[in-house]
């Protein structure tokens, strides 16, 4: 299985990365003091999976600017004395800070807590922009119209503060609303919920087509759908057949499918078990494919009630 894929700029990303924590919650966005309280209770947690991540080989965090632990993330990578330059980290800009003059001021205090100069990739975490002061309000002229917001972004690869720019669950009405607009860097990656029971292979395939790389989160299903996911007969009867896990087969056809996959674990045994990728035999490998995109799809994550926008417009 690809252990990387090659972007334009010539980089290599890592298919597998340590997925961070993200409750849900933040996409209710609860009062201020809830949110702190939520937050405490996995203090610690995340800067352990990553430095249990760290010292099983994984050199791609997948982050958030949203998931308040970029601080606790930097001092992690930094204790695991793996040299800047072996790793791939990612960040994602917040839907609140999408007028041009908030970018960077944002984007330097991600830098500043992970403790780098540059980040490897930088998302536009939603495609969905609210005002600064009003949270919950979408701007409904940034939402529609991202080019500001994108040109920022280039400028900034220039000033050499990201190396590489991209979205996050943009359907393709958006990307080509977003593309049109002739843009000096094209996104390179969008981040979409990407798993067995929503495995978009319309998606997969315009995005190869049109050399976009897909990045897979919750492709176990969240801690919503985990056990469910890891029950599949299908996917129970692939495993027994290799020798493998579950978790293990679901992550590799995702591989195999041709996208970057981002398992979240705080569990050591369970970080390191994500990253043995194996390719699947193709009849293997076809069979997981017919039977996750032979039913009715179902998207384990979707904040358009929460906001009030209708975010994923039915995949048009
Ligand atoms: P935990 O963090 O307690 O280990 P996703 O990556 O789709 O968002 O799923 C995350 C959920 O899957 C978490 O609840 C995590 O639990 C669980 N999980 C991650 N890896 C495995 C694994 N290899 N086996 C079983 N559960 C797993």
């Amino acid at each position: 299985l690809p252990t990387h894929f090659v972007l334009p700029s010539g980089d290599a990303i890592p298919a597998i990365a340590l997925g961070e924590f993200h409750l849900i919650l933040h996409l209710h966005l609860p009062s201020p003091s809830s949110h702190n309280r939520t937050w405490q209770a996995s203090k610690g947690e995340v800067g352990n999976a990553v430095k249990v991540a760290l010292q099983s080989g994984y050199r791609h965090i997948d982050g958030a600017w949203i998931y308040r632990n970029e601080e606790e993330v930097g001092a992690a990578i930094k204790e695991s004395g793996v040299p800047r330059e072996e790793l791939w980290l990612t960040s994602k800009l917040w839907n609140t800070f999408h007028a041009p003059e908030d970018i960077e001021p944002k984007l330097d205090e991600t830098l500043r807590r992970l403790q780098t100069s540059y980040l490897d990739l930088y998302l536009i975490h939603w495609p969905i922009a609210f005002f600064p002061d009003e949270p919950q309000k979408i701007d409904y002229d940034l939402t529609n119209n991202p080019y500001p917001t994108w040109k920022k972004l280039e400028e900034l690869v220039d000033k050499g503060k990201i190396r590489n720019i991209g979205v996050s669950n943009f359907n393709i009405r958006r990307l080509r609303n977003l593309t049109d607009n002739g843009l000096r860097y094209k996104p390179v990656i969008n981040q979409v919920e990407l798993n067995y029971f929503n495995p978009q292979p319309e998606l997969v395939k315009w995005s190869k087509e049109n050399g976009i790389l897909l990045e897979a989160y919750s492709p176990l299903g969240s801690n919503k759908q985990v056990g469910e996911s890891l029950n599949i007969p299908e996917v129970k009867g692939i495993a027994k057949q290799l020798g493998i896990t579950p978790a293990q087969v679901l992550i590799s056809w995702q591989a195999q499918r041709g996208t970057v996959v981002l398992p979240k674990s705080v569990t050591p045994s369970r970080i390191e078990e994500n990253l043995q990728v194996f390719r699947l035999p193709t009849k293997l490998y076809e069979k997981l494919e017919t039977a996750a995109t032979s039913h009715k799809p179902q998207r384990v994550g979707d904040p358009s009630k929460a906001w009030g926008i209708d975010i994923f417009e039915d995949e048009v």
